[in-house]
């Protein structure tokens, strides 16, 4: 079999095992660790500050709370994987800022989202499009919510990275008044 075609059978076994595997469980995005040098690029992008409070709906091994922890801020980050989640915690004890990075196994849509500055998502199409409701309904005005590699239909990101070809869409929820749903998402600079 030449390469091309392995390469297409590995990815179909993928899929069909990811959708085998969700059949039991709420997972809505398998496994795959965004690049350090995304998440780097995003979060100077963003200009964090000590007070922002960081949640990944979805966080693997908590890289982007151990990088935004290393910035003075505070995270959470949730995920259903308990090997992810001690990988993570290691990490964080390492650098030092076990204190600053919360890592806990929760379902991401059963998890409060009030209080967060900046909301990280990597998920595919379907849980993405899940996860929008939720956001709608929950985000504090004024939160950045980052979806990887994904735009959230019907949003207006208002910047997007672009890192060793994987994009970073950043979105800000506002409070506008708007009359159908009391709030838009859109409109200002990260
Ligand atoms: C594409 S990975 C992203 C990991 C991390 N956010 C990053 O960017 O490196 C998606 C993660 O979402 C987790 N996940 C999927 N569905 C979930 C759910 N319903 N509740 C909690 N975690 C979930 C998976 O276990 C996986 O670790």
């Amino acid at each position: 079999m030449d390469r091309k075609r392995t390469t297409s059978a590995l990815v179909k076994y993928a899929k069909e095992t990811f959708v085998e595997h969700t059949r039991e469980t709420s997972l809505v995005a398998p496994i795959s660790p965004s690049p350090e040098s995304l998440i780097e690029t995003v979060l100077d992008g963003l200009r964090l500050e000590p007070h922002d409070i960081v949640v990944d709906l979805g966080c693997g091994d908590g890289r982007w709370l151990l990088a935004a922890a290393r910035r003075g801020c505070a995270g959470r980050g949730l995920d259903l994987n308990e090997d992810l989640l001690r990988k993570g915690r290691l990490a964080a004890a390492e650098a030092r800022v076990s204190s600053l990075v919360e890592l806990d196994k929760e379902d991401i849509f059963v998890a409060p989202l009030a209080g967060s500055t900046v909301i990280i998502v990597y998920l595919f199409r379907e849980g993405l499009a899940k996860m929008k409701e939720k956001l709608e309904a929950e985000a504090d005005p004024g939160a950045r919510v980052v979806s990887v590699g994904f735009q959230i239909r019907g949003w207006v990101s208002v910047a997007t990275f672009v890192v060793e070809g994987l994009h970073a869409y950043i979105y800000r929820v506002s409070d506008l008044g708007d009359s159908s749903s009391g709030r838009t998402i859109a409109g200002v600079a990260p």
